[in-house]
């Protein structure tokens, strides 16, 4: 039988804590070299793109694909979103397909979540922490989830080019995580906090690298492309940078590629993989001052640890339609 589970199924059996325990695992993994995981393959049918995500963590026995399809017309032509994901779980000991789970609500948690494994790592410890939020889209309010997860803040600040996006997530955001989240007015008035996020569809740099205080840290989760960034090379020289993963950080992000292609740092400023972190061969953050930054690319080992332990949790809670394929 392969259980069936919607949005909202796995939607109300998936937390940020226990899905940021997963993620964790499977970066683990992946620095332990239990973990199996090919670049995505890509296919593009004439009106998008379609992505191929495979993975296999060995000791969480977690074997999945996940895919993603990127139809920028599909909103005006039919009615359905630009993004469409679905999660196929096989069993690892049969190959058998388990379970099948739409992906966009479980993509913005994972990703959330490895921001969120991250920030334990490598932000400062201290309590009551100002974040700032940049863009107020679907991917942002999972991130605020996961660093109130990660860190006691006291107030968040959220930017947004889009006014109407900011509205929403403050009305949203603030009573789901009991936090005070204020608008902010420009990109410098975001400097003025301890954590921030990058989260937004830009191509190019959403701030100025070098009026971030000491001691911050940023989670950069947007551009994943070789000529798209987020952040400038002043931020990026300015940080302790720690990737999701060295090959997909020099395939995707172009936060890194295109300093290094310009010679303004050398490739050996990428400083550790998240896993290493973890696994504790390299130190997260040392000192007070000292800038770290995450880069996130988005990883399928993150989808299939999330996608068993939503399956499990739908089991336990009886909820889906099983079906005979
Ligand atoms: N790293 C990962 O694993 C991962 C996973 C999923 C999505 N993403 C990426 O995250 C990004 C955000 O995705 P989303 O689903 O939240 O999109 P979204 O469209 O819901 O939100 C993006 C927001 O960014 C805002 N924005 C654009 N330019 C801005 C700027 N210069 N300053 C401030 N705000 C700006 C937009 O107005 C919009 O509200 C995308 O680049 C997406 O590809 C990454």
């Amino acid at each position: 039988m392969t259980l069936i589970l919607n949005r909202s199924e796995v939607a109300s059996v998936l937390t940020m804590k226990d899905c940021m325990a997963a993620v964790e695992q499977a970066f683990r993994e992946l620095a332990e070299g239990t973990a199996i995981l090919p670049l995505r393959t890509a296919i593009t049918p004439p009106n998008g793109l379609s992505l191929y995500m495979p993975a296999y963590l060995k000791q969480m026995g977690a074997l999945a694909c996940k895919v993603v399809t990127i139809y920028k017309s599909n909103p005006a032509k039919h009615h359905l979103p630009t993004t469409i994901g679905k999660v196929l779980l096989q069993d690892p000991e049969t190959g058998n397909v388990i379970c099948i789970m739409d992906g966009g609500y479980l993509t913005a948690v994972r990703t959330g979540a490895a921001s969120g494994v991250a920030t334990l790592y490598l932000a400062r410890k201290q309590e009551g922490q100002v974040a700032g939020i940049f863009g107020a889209g679907v991917q942002a309010k999972m991130q605020l989830w996961a660093l109130t997860e990660a860190r006691k803040l006291s107030k968040a600040l959220v930017y947004d080019i889009s006014n109407e996006a900011v509205k929403k997530f403050i009305a949203e955001m603030g009573p789901k995580l009991n936090l005070e989240i204020v608008p902010a007015a420009s990109a410098d008035e975001m400097m003025n906090t301890d954590i921030l996020i990058a989260a937004t569809s830009s191509a190019n740099p959403i701030f100025d690298g070098n009026k971030v205080r000491e001691g911050s840290h940023i989670n950069g989760i947007g551009s994943h492309t070789p000529n798209a960034r987020e952040l400038d090379t002043a931020i990026v020289k300015r940080s302790k940078f720690v990737g999701d993963s060295y090959e997909a950080c020099f395939k995707e992000a172009g936060d890194i590629i295109i300093p290094v292609n310009a010679g303004e740092i050398p490739k050996e400023h990428f400083y550790a993989e998240l896993g290493e972190l973890i696994t504790g061969k390299k130190a997260g953050r040392e000192n007070d001052t000292e800038i770290t930054l995450f880069k996130s690319n988005g990883l399928a080992i993150q989808d299939a640890a999330t996608a068993k332990l939503v399956y499990e949790k739908a089991l336990a809670a009886g909820i889906g339609l099983k079906v005979e394929i």
